[in-house]
């Protein structure tokens, strides 16, 4: 399948006002239990993740390669009373450096998977930090079975689960998993 042109379906929704800004249940479930801090949402999208953090009273970073995107996540997150340092960067490219020496109590990055960012997003959560990742078992940009739990085995494994998406119409790896306190 072919990469959609994210700018385009994005600018689409917000045209159409019809923009999904509903949390997926993996997040909402395990970040109503984490005390908020500082959280970076990678391909954020719409940044529905980012505004429900936001709303939780963490401090959001939000990168999309999207103008569109960031730009309506913006205006959201005004809307909604919040403050989101939201930025336009390509992740492929190296857009975005997640620096090591301030790091992340939580990283998200929901259904994107780009194979080499993992290392930097390993790095990038501070020990007892948390990472919440989901990526597609089909398709041209996709995670192979087991590879997303591989991806962070060193870690404790909160949650994983590998299943047919029924709304989503494809299949999907979740994982929700915390970084070591003590390496
Ligand atoms: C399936 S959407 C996921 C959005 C959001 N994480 C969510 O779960 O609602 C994938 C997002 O990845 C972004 N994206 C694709 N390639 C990217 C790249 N190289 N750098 C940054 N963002 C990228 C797209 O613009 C799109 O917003």
């Amino acid at each position: 399948m072919p990469n959609p042109d994210w700018e385009a379906r994005h600018a689409k929704t917000v045209a159409s006002g019809s923009a999904e800004l509903t949390a997926s249940s993996l997040i909402v479930e395990f970040t109503t239990q984490l005390q908020p801090g500082r959280a970076l949402d990678l391909a954020c999208g719409l940044g529905r993740h980012s505004l429900w953090l936001a709303r939780m009273g963490w401090h959001v970073t939000a990168v999309d390669r999207s103008r569109v995107a960031i730009e309506f996540l913006q205006r959201a997150a005004a809307a909604q009373g919040t403050r989101i340092d939201a930025v336009v960067a390509d992740l492929e490219s190296g857009g975005l450096v997640i620096r090591q020496d301030h790091p992340w109590n939580l990283i998200v990055v929901y259904n994107y998977w780009q194979r080499g960012l993992m290392a930097s997003v390993r790095s990038g959560v501070s020990p007892g930090g948390f990472v919440l990742a989901s990526a597609r078992l089909t398709g041209s940009f996709r995670v192979e079975p087991g590879e997303l739990r591989s991806a962070f085995s060193d870690w404790e494994i909160l949650h994983y689960r590998e299943h047919q998406n029924a709304d989503a119409g494809h299949a999907t790896a979740q994982i929700a998993a915390r970084r070591p306190t003590i390496a």
